[in-house]
């Protein structure tokens, strides 16, 4: 199902998953505050999982009756780690026993830098996932394209949900990215790109470790955005303290905190840091400004 972005791909499967009798979708602790709100206008509780150095805590799905979880398994948004292969299993095996979905939110795939490429969970199991993708990062968000995978059971309730959200996505965006796919040069586009966001990560860690060595580069192995954790003892009000320094010299930063579905007081400080935003001449003049609200 072509759908106009990720979140209306989630919006079509909380409707087909309602259909069904599903009241609950789990998600993990970290992630955008939009797709909770999608949830919860559809009514559906949001039982949260833990996230750490392995990706979502999967074995925290088995205190819930959820019918489906929402993963970012190539790249945990924004912690930034891909989930490891014992949770990949272990959400397979929860959704097979439980008849649950996992919704594969597949936002930065195309922008591995480091390791091999992760395969979607998908491919495992089509039959127990809903992979979603989508051109927001690889092209622009405005692009307003993503595709669903939608497991057998649930494509008819998704067919009649798009029917009544919207009837159809925009056929001449459609058949455009269609011809860049067949000639090659959304492949070449993406390539390039892949450069150049290495380019931009590589720049920003070597400038941040000789500017602002107080602070840790995580999460950058893929994706658009890296996390700058701010240091031992800092917390949410340095936090925000560094994102308005930032904002007051044009850069629009966001702490951690923000991506945080639950609170947690004691959590450390950090920065999601986009760097894929800035225009090429723009860059070097960002990364600057960022290292002189870090000091
Ligand atoms: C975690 C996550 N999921 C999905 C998306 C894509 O959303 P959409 O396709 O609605 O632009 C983004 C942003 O690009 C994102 O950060």
């Amino acid at each position: 199902m072509v759908c106009t972005g990720f979140g209306q791909a989630l919006a079509l499967m909380a409707a087909a998953l309602d259909q069904g009798g599903g009241r609950s979708v789990a998600m993990e602790e970290y992630g955008l505050t939009h797709h909770l709100e999608i949830l919860d206008h559809a009514s559906f509780d949001t039982p949260l999982m833990g996230v750490d150095d392995a990706g979502a805590r999967t074995s925290d799905l088995s205190d819930t009756d959820a019918a489906a979880v929402l993963l970012t398994p190539a790249h945990q948004f924004p912690i930034g780690v891909p989930l490891s292969a014992a949770r990949r299993s272990a959400a397979l095996e929860w959704a097979r026993a439980r008849r649950a979905v996992v919704i594969e939110d597949d936002y930065d795939g195309e922008f591995r830098y480091d390791a091999r490429p992760v395969g979607a969970l998908q491919s495992l199991a089509p039959e127990l996932v809903a992979y979603v993708g989508t051109a927001s990062k690889s092209l622009a968000p405005a692009v307003h394209l993503a595709w669903l995978a939608v497991p057998p059971g649930l494509l008819d309730a998704v067919v009649e949900a798009k029917r009544l959200a919207d009837g159809f996505t925009g056929v001449l965006e459609q058949l455009t990215l269609d011809e860049l796919i067949r000639s090659g040069a959304y492949d070449r586009h993406v390539r390039r790109s892949r450069m150049r966001y290495r380019r931009r990560r590589d720049r920003l860690v070597a400038e941040l470790a000789v500017r602002s060595p107080q602070v840790s580069v995580t999460g950058i192995a893929a994706g658009l955005h890296a996390v700058v954790r701010l240091g031992a003892g800092l917390t949410a009000s340095e936090e925000e303290a560094v994102c308005s320094r930032a904002a007051r010299a044009g850069l629009g930063i966001q702490g951690l905190g923000r991506f945080r579905r639950r609170p947690d007081p004691g959590a450390a400080a950090a920065l999601v840091v986009g760097y894929g935003t800035p225009p090429e001449h723009a860059f070097a003049g960002a990364v600057d400004a960022l290292c002189d609200s870090l000091a």
